[in-house]
């Protein structure tokens, strides 16, 4: 009788319920008039008399404890009902993971900022553009291959003539928003304009259909070339850290004379030539140039008395070379796995 008393006090000490149903078979199973306890106290007549004070006294005591514990039981219960004592009703039901931002956008603040702190505002223009704003003012000539179908998307012709040129077409650079800006406002201009844009190319690791650029333009009295090579220089050494340095070659824009490309040391090899930079030293990383008299002309900017500089570059790209992304693609599938490890980059 002694350890069948031991064994239920522990049983008794140890239940858990989680809902009502249980808390009845508590009561069922121990206090009920045929639960184990009520049995016990019936076999209570054949314990021998010497035993009985101690086993009575243990029997009450199981009694007691049971039906204690069936009260907290309850109260636990109703507690988790009510929502009252330890119950957190702050505690999301669902756990929830917070998301990050994509690469892109991370570089695109990045730019934004860098520019910003040197007087640069942000401006924007549509994705679907005519041929005026993306070809024509910008000196394109009216046969450049930059204008053939294999490369850039066209939607319509505005008429349907097709001696027309002015098409509708989705935006090939973010040199289209330079137009729009010299257009509608007055020198000193001194803006960026990050965007989307479309080219009609084969999807692979280095090429895609849609990319992002970021478009720089100054225009004021006295620009001059060595001013574009110092806002470059700043631009470098706050994006790839400071000990970055550039060179410029020559290179050809239609809207830009002198044009360049610039390069920035690579900062995998710090100049000395990995497989990053193939072995180069030098990593491309945008186009630039002097705003061609013909652009600012065309877009109603005295050219003798104003002149400026503009520059653009792919987000993707510099991206690339910022965390070493090695193809195109990642920017777009949406990977979890690619996507978290830019979690700690909040701009
Ligand atoms: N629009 C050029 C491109 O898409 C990039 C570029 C080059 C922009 C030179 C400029 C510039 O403003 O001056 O490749």
């Amino acid at each position: 009788m002694k350890e069948k008393i031991a064994l239920l006090k522990k049983e008794v000490e140890e239940f858990q319920v989680i809902d009502n149903d249980q808390l009845e078979q508590f009561r069922l199973r121990f206090l009920s008039k045929k639960g184990l306890i009520p049995l016990l106290f019936e076999g209570f007549r054949e314990v021998p008399p010497e035993l009985k004070k101690e086993t009575g006294l243990l029997l009450n005591e199981l009694k007691q404890l049971a039906s204690v514990r069936f009260n907290e039981l309850k109260e636990h219960l109703t507690s988790v009902e009510t929502g009252s004592a330890e119950t957190d009703l702050t505690r999301p039901a669902i756990p929830f993971t917070a998301g990050s931002r994509h690469p892109i956008s991370i570089v695109r603040s990045e730019i934004i900022d860098i520019f910003s702190r040197i007087g640069f505002t942000v401006s924007e223009g549509p994705e679907i553009e005519d041929d005026d704003h993306v070809f024509s003012k910008l000196n394109f000539a009216q046969d450049h291959p930059a204008r053939d179908m294999q490369d850039t998307f066209y939607i319509s012709r505005v008429t349907g003539d097709e001696s027309d040129p002015r098409d509708v077409l989705l935006r090939t650079h973010t040199s289209s928003v330079q137009v729009r800006v010299m257009e509608t406002q007055k020198p000193p201009i001194r803006t960026i304009s990050p965007g989307r844009v479309f080219r009609n190319e084969a999807i692979s690791a280095r090429a895609h259909c849609i990319f992002h650029q970021v478009e720089g333009l100054y225009i004021a009295e006295n620009v001059s070339f060595a001013d574009l090579r110092q806002t470059l220089l700043y631009f470098a050494r706050e994006f790839f850290g400071k000990d970055a340095s550039i060179r410029l070659r020559p290179s050809f824009f239609p809207f830009t004379e002198p044009s360049a490309e610039m390069d920035v040391s690579c900062n995998l090899c710090g100049g000395k030539g990995c497989n990053v930079c193939k072995g180069t030293g030098w990593l491309e990383v945008l186009g630039c140039g002097m705003v061609d008299p013909n652009v600012l002309e065309a877009c109603g900017i005295d050219p003798v008395k104003y002149s400026g500089f503009a520059f653009g570059m792919g987000i993707e790209r510099a991206a690339m070379l910022k965390y070493r992304i090695n193809d195109l693609r990642l920017y777009f599938e949406n990977d979890i796995r690619f996507l978290d490890q830019f979690r700690t980059e909040i701009i």
